[in-house]
């Protein structure tokens, strides 16, 4: 509880719209002590995978929120993900649609908050747990920054998932970017938005993403907000 408030504090801080303030208490409750409910859906999902840390699964905190919206959906063929780590966004993407493909882009050399990591470990960790996707071309991997990958990149998306740099420069440029390539009806997810690494607040995703749904409203169809914003395209 004390998270919450801590958070809503934040998110009052920075200015927060009300009507987005609102969606985030809406979906405050329903995943209130869902932590248990994702570990069982994380022992399903990541049975044999190998990490650096075990501490460092972020991405698990998410399962019963994002599981509970996508387990029924079965119209994403194309996948971005910006930011993989070791894996196991790009995983869970996989398992969930099962005809999909994702391309998985990542420096694998970490931002600001990674300084203590070996990403030599992580990358060779990413490669064994996602041996058998990109073995079978369902999964691609393109060591690039973000931004390189954007100005090379003329295909579009069902989904995008945004979780590279944190920074807000940064996520703000990757959201305008996938914003551009992401298909009519997709869905852009994007994560970290109750993350408050940087002391001045206005540097965190969650100002930038607060201007981006305001200023975007009339071709969004759905929005949910939590630690990950769910946005779905207009048709
Ligand atoms: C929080 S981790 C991703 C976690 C992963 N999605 C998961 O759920 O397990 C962020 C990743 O973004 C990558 N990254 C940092 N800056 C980047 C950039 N400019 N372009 C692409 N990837 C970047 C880092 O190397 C790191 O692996």
């Amino acid at each position: 509880m004390t998270k919450f408030f801590k958070n809503l504090y934040r998110l009052l801080l920075i200015r927060t719209p009300f009507f987005i303030l609102l969606n985030y208490i809406t979906n405050f409750l329903p995943n209130y002590k869902s932590k248990r409910k994702s570990s069982k859906i994380e022992k399903q999902i990541y049975s044999d995978f190998k990490s650096f840390n075990f501490k460092e699964k972020w991405f698990c905190n998410n399962l019963y929120y994002l599981n509970n919206y996508f387990k029924y959906s079965n119209d994403i063929s194309d996948i971005l993900e910006i930011g993989s780590y070791e894996g196991r966004s790009a995983i869970f993407f996989l398992k969930t649609f099962k005809n999909s493909k994702i391309t998985c882009v990542d420096t694998w050399s970490g931002s600001d908050e990674h300084l203590k990591q070996n990403f030599n470990i992580i990358e060779a960790n990413f490669d064994i747990n996602t041996k058998s996707y990109q073995d079978d071309n369902r999964l691609k991997k393109i060591k690039n920054t973000s931004n390189d990958f954007f100005s090379n990149n003329f295909k579009s998306f069902d989904l995008i998932f945004v979780d590279g740099d944190h920074s807000s420069e940064q996520v703000k440029k990757d959201i305008n970017n996938s914003w551009k390539m992401l298909n009519n009806g997709g869905y852009l997810i994007l994560d970290d938005y109750l993350w408050w690494y940087y002391k001045d607040l206005k540097n965190n995703p969650a100002v930038i993403i607060n201007n981006f749904i305001s200023e975007n409203l009339s071709n969004i169809s759905f929005l949910k907000i939590w630690q990950q914003v769910i946005i779905k395209k207009v048709n």
